[in-house]
């Protein structure tokens, strides 16, 4: 099957990891699907892509956090699209820094955990049955390694959110472990960006993105966890997967 026959979802395409994820999937010639809560958000990622992929990018707006809303999107991106033979999973926010526990209300915890956890749970439940079964389909999650260790004062809830995203991959790891999809998660211990918005400690997007790519498009291996901890771990860490 060549990249244009494959069509891959790609959950949270419209944020910054997402759409570099999204630019470079299209670049090597897939077609690509996008959901979000936000039309703008859309738009903005249809002039960021390469002019001459615009064919290939299937946007849509849907929320895809509750399981009603994520079967819903299922239903209409099928109807539009015909078929997903792939998933990237890039769900969450950016960042989170509102404070140390005793001053954070029930309310934000669950915005947090809904956010990075429960909607990346709703979408794998609805979208996983789509390729789970097919050898030559993916499944990929990103994940941060927010979730092993609280990144600075203030940034509890990310951490906990982030945390219940990392079991949440090993639970689906452990619980499917002879699915012939590729099920795969790539965890990045370092902050992602635009290339406006890099500073120390950040890989660009755009870097990501083609490393996330040809893991998608080699698909040679299954339930691994790919850490990313410097720049230079975007080639080496795949290539010593043979990927
Ligand atoms: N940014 C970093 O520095 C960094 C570092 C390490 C790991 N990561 C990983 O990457 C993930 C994404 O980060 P990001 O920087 O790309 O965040 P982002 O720019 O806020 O993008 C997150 C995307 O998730 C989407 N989303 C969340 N809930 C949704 C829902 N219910 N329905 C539909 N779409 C939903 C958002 O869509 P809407 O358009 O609807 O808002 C948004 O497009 C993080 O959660 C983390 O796991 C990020």
């Amino acid at each position: 099957m060549s990249s244009s026959d494959r069509v891959v979802l790609a959950l949270g395409g419209a944020g910054t990891v997402g759409s570099g994820i999204v630019k470079a999937l299209l670049d090597k010639g897939f077609r690509v699907a996008v959901i979000s809560r936000d039309g703008n958000r859309l738009e903005k990622l249809q002039n960021f892509i390469t002019p001459s992929t615009k064919d290939h990018l299937y946007t849509m707006v849907g929320d895809v956090g509750t399981e009603e809303g994520a079967e819903a999107a299922k239903t209409r991106l099928l109807k539009s699209v015909g078929k997903v033979t792939d998933v990237v999973s890039s769900l969450g926010f950016s960042w989170w820094q509102g404070g140390p526990p005793h001053t954070q209300t029930l309310k934000e915890l669950h915005q947090v955990l809904e956010t990075l956890l429960l909607s990346t749970f709703t979408s794998w439940k609805a979208f996983f049955p789509l390729v789970k079964d097919s050898a030559s389909g993916t499944y990929t999650f990103i994940t941060g390694g927010a979730g092993e260790r609280l990144l600075m004062p203030g940034t509890g809830f990310l951490t906990l959110g982030a945390a219940g995203a990392l079991a949440f991959c090993q639970v689906v790891r452990a619980e499917y472990p002879d699915v012939p999809c590729k099920l795969n998660e790539v965890k990045v211990n370092m902050g992602v960006a635009t290339a406006e918005r890099m500073g120390p400690g950040y890989i660009n997007h755009l870097d990501l993105g083609e490393a996330v790519a040809s893991l998608v498009e080699k698909r040679n291996t299954s339930h691994k966890v790919f850490s990313i901890s410097s720049p230079a771990d975007l080639k080496t860490v795949f290539l010593e997967e043979k990927v």
